[in-house]
């Protein structure tokens, strides 16, 4: 039974930070820093902070700004944290909020109600508290049918969810699922780290997954096929966690946020990415060749250049491998959706393309689509 992708939806912070702002938060922190600490450094007790430059964070990774839900807080050279104020029981969560806003679009784009979807998969890098699932609270606030429940495999969440439904269609489980992926990454983003404080935006994208036979939209991708893969890795980790208050003493240090060793990262994810593409096409008879588009994850522009050139065993142009890293920075597991979403009505019925994850854990996931 063939199952298929039949809509997808995008929610967009109404904020947007450019590098030249973010910089110079960072560096008005560190001048402050700096003189706060100027005898102990001149003494030789403390190294001095570096600064942090627009044009390295251009030229490193490709962006140029990114959404966020807040701006103000973010910048505030006291603050550097989104400001996002608690919402009593009453109010809907703010995940739940822009899940509900990225789903409204998918429904539409696909041409289903909340009454026909039946599963609701949560699948992002955190969820804004443990239990009630964030996904039973979209199922409310929506009004889908059946069940929902949250997965979280960090950069990978969406592909992985994808696959999760996927199988569950053709398993008869269930008929219709939504794959929403609400993504406030500057929440646990150190804006104090200058190796990272430049990295991640914030965005939700939505995803409906059917059978073809079911399928109401003419935007209908079949999915040939999917392949996920996982290897641990501490390079990119996030400590926080219920444990935390047990261990008060090291309860605010930034290993309670994200943290990543970035070489290590992109020499050792890249070359995992490309075995997993090029042996999930080999397994589907597939050759490169037939590729017409890769829509990858968006954390770094070089590395994706070096994936779908190993991938596809020649150059590749722009086009063929869409990048929106500049705009959105990166979105963790919204990113690989989010290109797919703005770069495929170009593609002509029977154009095969490869979506593709990869993140922390190590994770990837690989989901081949056939326009039908
Ligand atoms: C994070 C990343 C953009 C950093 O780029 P990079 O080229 O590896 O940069 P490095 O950390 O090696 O630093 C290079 C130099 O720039 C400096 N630098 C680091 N941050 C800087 C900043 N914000 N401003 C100016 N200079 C900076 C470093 O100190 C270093 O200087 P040195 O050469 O004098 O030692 C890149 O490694 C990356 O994107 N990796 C992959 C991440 C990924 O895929 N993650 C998975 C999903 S989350």
């Amino acid at each position: 039974m063939s199952v298929a992708i039949t809509g997808t939806g995008l929610f967009t912070p109404p904020h947007s930070i450019s590098n030249d702002d973010l910089v110079f938060s960072f560096n008005t922190w560190v001048d402050a820093e700096n003189a706060r600490n100027r005898d102990a450094i001149e003494r030789g007790e403390i190294v001095a902070l570096g600064r942090s430059s627009s044009e390295f964070v251009e030229k490193a990774s490709g962006i140029q700004r990114r959404y966020v839900m807040d701006r103000e807080g973010i910048l505030d050279p006291k603050i550097m944290a989104p400001r996002i104020p608690e919402r009593t029981q009453d109010e809907q969560s703010v995940q739940c909020e822009m899940a509900v806003a990225a789903a409204k679009k998918a429904f539409e784009a696909a041409k289903v109600t909340a009454d026909d979807i039946d599963l609701v998969l949560v699948a992002c890098s955190n969820m804004q508290r443990p239990y009630p699932a964030i996904s039973v609270e979209v199922q409310a606030a929506l009004g889908t049918r059946g069940f929902a429940f949250d997965m979280n495999v960090a950069c990978s969440s969406a592909t992985f969810g994808i696959s999760t439904a996927k199988d569950m269609i053709a398993a008869g489980t269930v008929k219709r699922a939504l794959v929403v992926s609400p993504e406030i990454c500057t929440g646990h983003l150190n804006f104090r780290d200058r190796e990272s404080h430049f990295i991640f935006g914030d965005a939700c994208t939505a995803v409906v997954v059917e059978r073809l036979d079911d399928a109401r939209s003419d935007d209908r991708f079949e999915i040939l096929g999917t392949k996920l893969v996982t290897r641990f890795s501490n390079a990119i980790r996030n400590d926080f966690g219920f444990l935390n208050r047990a261990a008060p003493e090291h309860r605010d240090e930034p290993n309670k946020l994200f943290v990543q060793q970035g070489r290590k990262v992109f020499k050792e994810v890249s070359p995992m990415v490309a075995d997993l593409i090029s042996g999930h096409l080999d397994s589907l008879g597939i050759g490169p060749s037939t590729i017409k588009r890769l829509w990858l994850h968006q954390a770094n522009g070089t590395m994706n250049d070096w994936i779908a050139k190993k991938v596809l065993g020649r150059e590749v142009a722009k086009e063929e491998a869409p990048s929106l890293l500049h705009e959105f920075g990166n979105t963790s597991s919204c990113g690989s959706i989010i290109t797919f979403h703005a770069h495929r009505a170009d593609l002509a019925k029977g154009d095969v393309g490869v979506v593709c994850s990869f993140g922390a854990g190590y994770s990837a996931g690989s989901v081949v689509v056939r326009k039908a």
